[in-house]
């Protein structure tokens, strides 16, 4: 199949796609780079040296911590992840931007020498590491306070009347879940393998909840009603002083990305808890759906009785078909790409926002970890709930309908939202 992603030369096109993006995310002063904006999230400078560093490690060593790298191995271990808390990074002696820009640059040079015998797998799951942390950069620069330095976005496309608050009925029956690295041969390990679920009937949300049907649920005292919330969820609303989706204001509008500006009812909901989209659900008479049910809407064909490689079909994707890449800032107003819509008619599923489902994180039969290992395994069983669908945030090249991305449920500086589901 030509469309399957395996050549080297279209991975080495993701590197370099992933390393713009990267650098233009961190092209700001040297303060802003080594602030910490927010307790949740690293100082810049620190995602910028921590992707070098896990380049060097997965593509230059094997993944063998204990070969020597470009950095000594004092400087090294700060960028490890499960060494130093987010909240303490800032007080490391880390690389001056300068110095980690020119770290980056060094190791990259070095796998672009021998990428030609690189295993492509490796070379993407880089791709994807680099990637995401794009994506942790923008929930930073969400975060942070002070004039905009990333301007408004780049433009989307309209919405289209009638279809917020609509829903899809997707027959019962079986679906193939998970992916096996013969047909997403970049595939992480979290998504494999492939197997049949047999799934009862639901009805799903044709698009994402809007700003203004979660306007509704504020207005109609949501916020103020505990039996709308799971015990927890209440605990973490009192805790929290939650009252409205991150960013907003009360008044109307919200800041994003350093910009007051009205909330635009249209677009769908981004950053609530995984308790606000479940109290949502409950007032809206309705449910979050399970993971499954949302990777059956998205990449079943009941026609032909087999996945599609997108919801839309085989074709990569487009700017017409989803919003994805981080340029938006935002995500697109519901009714936005009817192209891409899924065999059910279920609409936005990738991109825009990522989808709080009410399924823990857990392994898929026959879990196998990758060379990264660390990358799943350790959360399995933890108190994360997974999200589905990315958002506009994410890198195209890495996204499939199988994508699984994990947090806790009290988290929102991720760009995630809810799609409600109905039992039939
Ligand atoms: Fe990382």
């Amino acid at each position: 199949m030509t469309d399957l992603r395996t050549d080297i030369d279209a991975v080495v096109r993701d590197l370099a796609a992933a390393r713009d993006r990267t650098l233009h995310l961190t092209d700001l002063d040297e303060p802003e780079l080594l602030r910490q904006h927010d307790p949740l999230m690293s100082p810049l400078v620190w995602d910028l040296a921590h992707i070098g560093q896990q380049e060097d490690l997965w593509l230059l060593r094997g993944g063998q911590a204990g070969r020597c790298g470009i950095l000594p191995p004092d400087v090294e271990q700060l960028y490890d992840a499960f060494t130093h808390p987010r909240a303490v990074r800032a007080t490391l002696p880390l690389l001056p931007p300068v110095d980690a820009r020119s770290y980056v640059a060094e190791v990259r040079a070095r796998v672009l020498d021998r990428v030609a015998d690189a295993d492509a797998f490796e070379v993407a799951m880089v791709v994807s590491h680099e990637q995401q942390h794009d994506e942790t950069m923008l929930q930073t620069l969400q975060l942070r306070r002070g004039p905009a330095v990333l301007g408004a976005g780049t433009p989307l496309p309209p919405g289209r009347p009638g279809v917020a608050g609509t829903s899809v009925l997707v027959p019962g029956g079986p679906a193939v879940i998970g992916v096996d690295g013969t047909d997403e041969p970049f595939s992480l390990d979290n998504e494999r393998g492939a197997h049949t679920v047999d799934v009862p009937a639901f009805r799903i949300g044709r698009v994402p909840v809007t700003n203004a049907e979660y306007a509704g649920f504020i207005g109609d005292g949501g916020y103020a009603r505990p039996e709308l919330w799971s015990e927890r969820g209440w605990q973490v609303r009192t805790d929290m002083g939650l009252a409205h989706p991150m960013g907003w204001h009360g008044d109307g509008t919200r800041t994003r990305f350093g910009l007051v500006e009205e909330v635009p009812g249209d677009e769908p909901v981004q950053h609530i808890t995984w308790f606000e989209a479940d109290a949502y659900a409950r007032w809206a008479g309705a449910r979050l759906p399970t993971e499954v049910e949302w990777e059956k809407a998205a990449a079943w064909d009941p026609a032909t009785g087999r996945r599609r490689r997108h919801p839309w079909g085989s074709a990569e994707p487009t700017p017409d078909l989803a919003n994805l890449g981080g340029t938006a800032l935002r995500p697109a107003p519901v009714g936005a790409y009817p192209a891409g819509a899924s065999a059910y008619g279920v609409e936005q599923l990738m991109g825009d926002v990522w989808e709080w489902t009410s399924s823990d994180f857990t392994a898929w039969p026959g879990f196998t970890p990758m060379l990264y290992a660390d990358y799943s395994a350790p959360f399995f069983g933890g108190d994360y709930k997974v999200l589905r669908g990315g958002a506009w945030s994410v890198g195209a090249s890495i996204l499939r309908p199988s994508f699984r991305n994990w947090d806790h449920p009290q988290r929102r500086q991720v760009f995630s939202g809810v799609r409600l589901a109905w039992d039939v």
